[in-house]
Parts: C-alpha cells; structure tokens; sequence
C-alpha cells in the first residue's frame, strides 16, 4: 500500500521532489511556517503594552528555533513583518523594527553558532537601509550553515511576491530570453523569493484566526493548515509538538487518492 506521506517524486517540481526525498523521518514536517499571531491580545489581556507582547514574541521565536532544531525540522519559515503591517501606527511599526534590529544584533552571533542559515524572502527594496544590511548580513554571515534553515519573512506580501515574480516573467518574454508558451507554474515558481526551498508542510497559525492573511499562497498549494489557539507569546516546545501530532494524523494526497482507497 502506497505510503500517503511519500508521494511518487517523480510527478513533482525539483525543489519539492529535493524537499520530499531528502526528509529522513515522514514523521516529522520537513519545512514548517509559522503565523506568529496574538502578540496585542497577549498584551492587552494583561493590561501590558501592545510593544510587551512583541517583545515577549521574540523569546516565543528563539525558544521555536530551538525546539524546531532539536526535533529534526530541516526548515523554519516565520511571518515576522507583512507589507500590510506599514498600516499599523508608526509607533509600533517602529517598535517591531527595533525588535527585529534587536534580534538580529543580539542573536546572529548564537544562531550562526548553532549552525543556522537565515534566509529573508520579501521586498527588499525601499527599506531603512541599516535594516537591508542587517539582513544582508545575516544571510551572508549564515550562508555556509548547514543546520536549520530559518527563513524570516519580512516586507512580505505573497501576492506582492507572485506579482513581482509575474513581472520578472514578463520582462523576459519582453527580452525574448522566454517564449509565453513556456510559462508554466513550474517557471513562475522559479521566480518567486526562494525557489529552491520546497513548499512548507505544515503551516501553524497561533491565536486562533484562522486564516492565511497572504502567507505563502503559491507555496500553501499543499499544506497542511493547523491552528492554535495559544497567542504567539505562550507559544513552546509542546505547543509545536501539538501541531506536529495533529499533522502526523492528516494523509496527504497532493491530489491522488487516498492511500485507503487508491488501488
Ligand atoms: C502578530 O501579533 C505579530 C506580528 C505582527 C509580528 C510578529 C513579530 C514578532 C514575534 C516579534 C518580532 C520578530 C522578529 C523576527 C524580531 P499581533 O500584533 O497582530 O497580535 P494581535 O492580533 O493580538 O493584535
């Protein structure tokens, strides 16, 4: 009986085929994302600032860091900013940048030394240039890492990035470098921020919303959605390990059939 969790590879894109076959246990997600939600409710049910319960966030994200390290995820991609977080008052937006500015000063130094790639996907152009080249240097201090890849998206919309990806597309059929007709997801899919990551397996969403808020649309094609009700900050080792359970319960068929029904 054909195992639901270990698809036939050979139907899939390179970097899902690379992602399914180079994840040793099935058992345990590849590639997690993370909505990190709850952080003003947090707060506010403590009669604390909105900035607290950000704060208290960032230790939520290096004890998952940890946590996702120690329990074989290869992957680790984090909603740490949204293009439509612009819209929040300038004062926490500047708070959430301090933190981020914070985390990378105080945190790249241990995160290189565990052996972690950081990675950023989003818009990089237009941004305070000492936050660029905080996560240029993040990226290239980590390049050579081997361990955890944690993919921090920041600035990040996904229609923003399927549209400029749609628009790198275009200005190669404009060159005639490409031909429409050799348009397909596999090719858009090459252009969005990090193709060479496979799509992630499970995507968790804390605090109980129970949406995707335009987090990896293209890359959510196939994955399993688990939703907690722990606001970000409350967020641990066990929680996670909660949502990893729930997902070992779900068979997935990327579109084939059920591996109880199929023959
Ligand atoms: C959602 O909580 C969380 C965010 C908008 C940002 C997440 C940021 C952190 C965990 C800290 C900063 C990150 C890094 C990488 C340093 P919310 O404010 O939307 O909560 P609410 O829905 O309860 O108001």
């Amino acid at each position: 009986m054909p195992d639901a969790k270990a698809p036939n590879t050979a139907a899939l894109a390179e970097p899902q085929r690379a992602a399914r076959v180079a994840g040793a246990d099935p058992d345990v997600p590849r590639h997690v994302a993370i909505i990190m939600d709850g952080n003003g409710r947090w707060a506010a049910a403590r009669g604390l600032p909105r900035v607290e319960g950000h704060r208290r966030g960032v230790e939520a994200l290096r004890r998952t860091v940890r946590a996702a390290g120690e329990m074989g995820i290869q992957c680790l991609t984090i909603f740490s900013f949204s293009s439509e977080n612009w819209q929040r008052p300038i004062s926490e937006v500047r708070d959430l940048m301090g933190l981020l500015r914070r985390f990378i000063r105080n945190d790249l130094a241990e995160l290189h030394g565990n052996n972690v790639r950081v990675r950023i996907i989003g818009e990089r152009a237009d941004l305070d240039p000492e936050i660029s080249s905080l996560l240029e240097e993040a990226e290239q201090l980590t390049r050579r890492n081997d361990g955890l890849l944690l993919v921090v998206a920041f600035n990040y919309g996904a229609r923003d990035e399927i549209a400029r990806a749609a628009r790198r597309v275009a200005e190669e059929v404009a060159r005639g470098t490409l031909k429409p007709q050799d348009v397909t997801a596999d090719t858009l899919g090459r252009y969005l921020d990090a193709p060479d990551i496979g799509d992630p397996d499970l995507i968790i969403r804390t605090s109980g919303e129970q949406r995707l808020s335009n987090f990896l649309l293209w890359q959510a094609a196939y994955s399993e959605l688990v939703f907690s009700p722990v606001y970000w900050p409350d967020f641990d080792r066990a929680v996670l390990q909660q949502a990893i359970d729930e997902y070992r319960r779900r068979e997935r068929r990327f579109g084939g059939l059920a591996a109880k029904t199929g023959s």
